[in-house]
């Protein structure tokens, strides 16, 4: 299929956005430390430079989520297919996803960890797409209320391209058939 990208989100401002979110994150848990987990593939990035941002003593590691639905969208079935390896009882504990779309993923994610009974764990998100939710979800910490497209880059991917682009891009299809139409509005 035909495509094109047009920047979206700068690389200046996902820094501004990285910025005020480490902001946020250092004073709420100032005196405390904190379990960053990334979900693999797309939050890598992401997690390597809120990571540096953060003042407060951190600890990493990451999850590999697998969201079973048609290509555009999660439906419901979510399998852990590679695991956290740190103990997380009785700590502070922050996922850290590059996208919350249908809400799918991270609300199964949130409720299955909360099973290994960690002090809190909340969630931060580089983009919430609000207005495509299929489970209420609340994100604690947003970066970019961003509610169409498909969107590249900056550890997003489509077949798994585009993935080290250093700002955010949104895929643009050219002549689009009915069926592939349903891809643009979903990760
Ligand atoms: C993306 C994203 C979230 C999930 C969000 O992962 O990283 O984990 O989809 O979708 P949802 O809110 O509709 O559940 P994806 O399955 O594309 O894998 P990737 O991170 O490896 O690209």
């Amino acid at each position: 299929m035909e495509y094109r990208l047009v920047e979206r989100i700068s690389p200046e401002r996902l820094e501004l956005c990285l910025k005020q979110l480490a902001e946020r994150i250092n004073r709420d848990y100032h005196g405390k430390s904190l379990v960053l987990i990334g979900v693999l593939k797309g939050a890598f990035i992401f997690m390597a430079d809120l990571a540096r941002r953060l003042s407060i003593p951190v600890q990493l590691d990451f999850v590999r989520l697998a969201s079973y639905g048609d290509r555009s969208e999660s439906c419901g079935s979510v399998q852990i297919t590679k695991d956290i390896e740190l103990s997380i009882e009785g700590k502070h504990v922050l996922v850290v996803e590059d996208i919350v779309d249908t809400g799918i993923t991270i609300s199964w994610y949130l409720e299955y960890l909360k099973g290994r009974c960690p002090e809190t764990v909340r969630c931060c998100a580089l983009i919430d797409k609000k207005e495509r939710r299929r489970v209420e979800v609340a994100v604690d910490y947003v970066g970019l209320n961003l509610d169409s497209g498909f969107l590249v880059g900056y550890g997003l991917d489509y077949s798994e391209k585009h993935r080290n682009l250093p700002a955010i891009y949104e895929v643009i299809f050219e002549d689009v058939a009915p069926r592939e139409k349903t891809l643009q509005g979903g990760r």
